[in-house]
């Protein structure tokens, strides 16, 4: 694809380039758009790559839609090109999930917006998981809030995939708790604030909260375990 300076017809700006795909910003039939380029690559069998690459490219774009189905936010998918693998989205105007935290740790928490969005994040969640839908990357990049209406939209769906297990579902909390602890524990608990929402909003969340609370303990339980095994090391090499 060219990339131009500029977004008029046809044009693209960079706004991304990930592992997986490049995501420009374009104007696409007069709207203001986002297209997601999967990229191919060197280093897989050409003929896997093409799969996987292929099997992300629509597990996004129907993951997308149903999310959409259930009630949760998601950009308007315009269009999908499965020669170019890629998708055409609405564009949402206003910042990460993961920028707003950031901005808190640093100048400050504005607490009733941390729990507006907490709010907003967990009611998502529980939605999907209640529709038997796995995000798969649920970071706080991963989060848009559009501005002006300050609505929480949920992007990329490329690991996404259908599951009632609530096994799965707890992985997908697991996943997002280990993102706020390592990116934003300056904003205080987050977790628990959209824990909370996610149990109004769900019905099926004691399931899933026992199997997050059980996952948390065998991974204390491995941590344990290896300090155990690691302590006589260090008592003969203190440091
Ligand atoms: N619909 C959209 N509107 C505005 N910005 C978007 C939109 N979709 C993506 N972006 C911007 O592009 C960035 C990358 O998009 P996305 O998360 O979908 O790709 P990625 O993380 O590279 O993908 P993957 O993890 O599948 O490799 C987002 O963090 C966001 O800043
Ligand atoms: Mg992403």
């Amino acid at each position: 694809m060219d990339v131009e300076e500029g977004v008029g017809d046809g044009s693209l700006v960079l706004l991304k380039q990930g592992a997986e795909a490049k995501v420009f910003e374009l104007n696409f039939v007069g709207r203001r758009s986002v297209v997601k380029e999967r990229f191919s690559k060197k280093y897989r069998h050409p003929m896997l790559d093409a799969k996987l690459t292929l099997k992300r490219l629509n597990a996004e774009a129907r993951c997308m839609t149903k999310a959409r189905r259930l009630g949760v936010c998601t950009p308007a998918l315009y269009a999908v090109d499965p020669v170019l693998h890629s998708l055409t989205f609405e564009y949402v105007d206003g910042p990460a999930v993961k920028d707003v935290l950031l901005e808190f740790g640093s100048n400050g928490i504005v607490e009733e917006r941390l729990d507006d969005i907490a709010v907003q994040i967990g009611d998502a969640i529980a939605k999907l998981h209640d529709g038997g839908l796995i995000h798969g990357d649920l970071t706080t990049s991963n989060m848009l809030i559009r501005n002006v209406v300050n609505q929480l939209v949920l992007i990329d769906c490329g690991l996404s995939f259908t599951s009632t297990l609530p096994e799965d579902k707890a992985v997908d909390l697991y996943v997002l708790e280990r993102a706020l602890l390592s990116m934003h524990s300056s904003c205080g608990n987050v977790m628990d604030r959209i824990l909370a929402a996610y149990r109004k909003s769900s019905k099926q969340w004691s399931a899933t909260f026992n199997k997050l609370a059980q996952g948390a303990i065998l991974l204390y339980c491995i941590l344990g375990f290896a300090l155990f095994r690691l302590l006589p090391v260090i008592f003969v090499f203190p440091f």
